[in-house]
């Protein structure tokens, strides 16, 4: 695939998001300037370190939502993960570092996954081969599965046999029977592995997802693998089969190489929640490992080596986005050092009735579109009217400006009400049609509304 320019990037994200056109254009550069730099001669390339971003902005405005399709689109190893997951080194749960090793079992996975899709076609020929063993039964002397002979020189007569020896010519048409799908509903019984590590759900549960891997690694080989026959049907068979062939012909070796390397050259990883670990009062209570977790961050961001189980990892290039909505606390509560560290700083803004208007009905996921969507499923056909989806628009504005500004999740919350009714006896109305209009949105809502109490509640 070739890389995205910052043009074509932004598009993408406008097939999802609206607005925010600041954001976007930040995250298109970095994840361009990406490319760039792998393009630069390599005794340069090691100095341009990656401008890190931070995403400021209300909630419900976008800034997760701008990462996710980011990642979509990202053709490196990408991590979303929330700063308030972590705590300082010493204490239990997450240390901050765990997130590189997140970010290099992803890699891994996504390598392994790409060397799959290459040895697919080879590991499904294997498979073939080894059901028509399973099919045809064998003598004595085993056939190589991979030989194809003549129908004449496998008829040679064996004495004394009480089952003939199966031809070539047998074994080409139940290959042809096979590709064919007139097997598909034949079962045979395949012997499955599966490792069965006791206790591990124990570790696990204390928090220290490191220790879960580890001990999955020390055991690994200490308890046998146990193998359980199952029966399958053929096509099924075929594909278990072709897995099992796929991991013997992938060099995992090399696939753990190249892993390291492209997390280091290009992993991206976005700091959900950035000011969730911001604050200056650290005197007391949950707040003590905020800046602490803030000084763990620091050599992460700034580049640093982490141990993984891949080996080591250099962080120096890895690019880090964060976001955060910075209510209580502003960008200047996070510790200087690490302020400095995010040079790049864009506003998302908060959201206008206008902008609702289109959140409803342009992206490729809208909320208008997911309902007609579930509701055709019960063969029912819901379509909005304009004055509607300018009734619904108009509500959530108002709503957000008299309870709490929650921005697009209100869509949401009134979608829901807007549609409980319909929701609720779509199954005795098929082959209906459901039309919603303005008259129809404020029926619905217009009560909800003048109760102050009732619109905290319910919307
Ligand atoms: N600009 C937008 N365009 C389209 N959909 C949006 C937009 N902003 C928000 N949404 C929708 O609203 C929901 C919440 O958005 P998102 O998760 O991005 O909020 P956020 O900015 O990360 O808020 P928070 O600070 O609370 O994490 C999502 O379902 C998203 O699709
Ligand atoms: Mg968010």
């Amino acid at each position: 695939m070739k890389p995205l320019s910052p043009r074509e990037i932004v598009a993408e994200l406008d097939k999802f998001i609206i607005g925010q056109n600041n954001a976007k254009r930040a995250v298109a550069i970095a994840l361009r300037n990406r490319w760039r730099r792998q393009q630069v001669a390599e005794d340069l390339r090691d100095e341009i370190a990656p401008k890190n971003i931070i995403m400021i902005g209300p909630t419900g405005v976008g800034k997760t939502e701008i990462a996710r399709r980011l990642a979509k689109l990202a053709q490196s190893p990408f991590l979303k993960i929330e700063a308030s997951k972590f705590t300082e080194v010493g204490y239990v749960g997450r240390d901050v570092e765990s997130m590189i090793r997140d970010l290099t079992e992803l890699a891994v996975n996504q390598i392994k996954a790409e060397e799959a899709e290459k040895v697919k076609a080879k590991a499904l020929e294997i498979a073939e081969e080894r059901i028509l063993d399973m099919l045809i039964p064998q003598t004595p002397q085993r056939r190589q599965p991979a030989q194809k002979k003549t129908a004449d020189d496998a008829e040679v007569p064996e004495p004394a046999q009480q089952e003939p020896q199966p031809s070539a010519s047998t074994r080409e048409k139940m290959r042809q029977w096979l590709r064919d799908g007139k097997l598909d509903e034949k079962e045979i019984e395949l012997e499955t592995t599966q490792q069965n590590i006791p206790m591990v759900e124990i570790f696990s549960a204390s928090g220290i997802e490191e220790m879960d891997i580890n001990i999955k690694d020390m055991f690994g080989n200490i308890f046998p693998k146990k193998t359980r026959k199952r029966k399958v049907k053929i096509p099924e068979a075929l594909q278990i089969i072709a897995r099992e062939e796929a991991q013997k012909l992938i060099d995992m070796d090399m696939v753990t190489k190249l892993a390291v390397e492209r997390v280091e050259q290009s992993g991206i990883i976005f700091l959900d929640e950035i000011d969730k670990i911001a604050s200056r009062d650290q005197s007391h209570g949950p707040d003590v490992s905020r800046e602490g977790v803030q000084r763990d961050l620091l050599p992460i961001v700034e580049g640093s080596t982490v141990t993984t189980k891949y080996g080591m990892v250099k962080t120096d290039h890895i690019l880090f986005i964060a976001s955060g909505a910075f209510y209580v606390s502003k960008p200047s509560d996070l510790i200087p050092e690490l302020q400095g560290r995010f040079p790049i700083r864009v506003e998302l803004s908060s959201l206008t009735k206008e902008d609702f208007i289109r959140i409803l009905t342009e992206p490729q996921n809208a909320l208008l579109k997911q309902n007609i969507a579930l509701m055709a499923t019960e063969d029912i056909k819901l379509t909005f009217k304009d004055d509607a989806v300018e009734k619904i628009a108009e509500i959530a504005t108002s709503v957000n400006e008299r309870t709490e500004n929650i921005g697009a999740r209100r869509l949401h919350t009134i979608m829901e009400k807007l549609l409980e009714d319909y929701s609720f006896e779509a199954p005795e109305m098929k082959g209906k049609k459901i039309v919603i209009d303005a008259q129809y949105v404020a029926q619905k809502m217009d009560g909800l509304l003048k109760d102050e109490d009732l619109s905290r509640y319910i919307l």
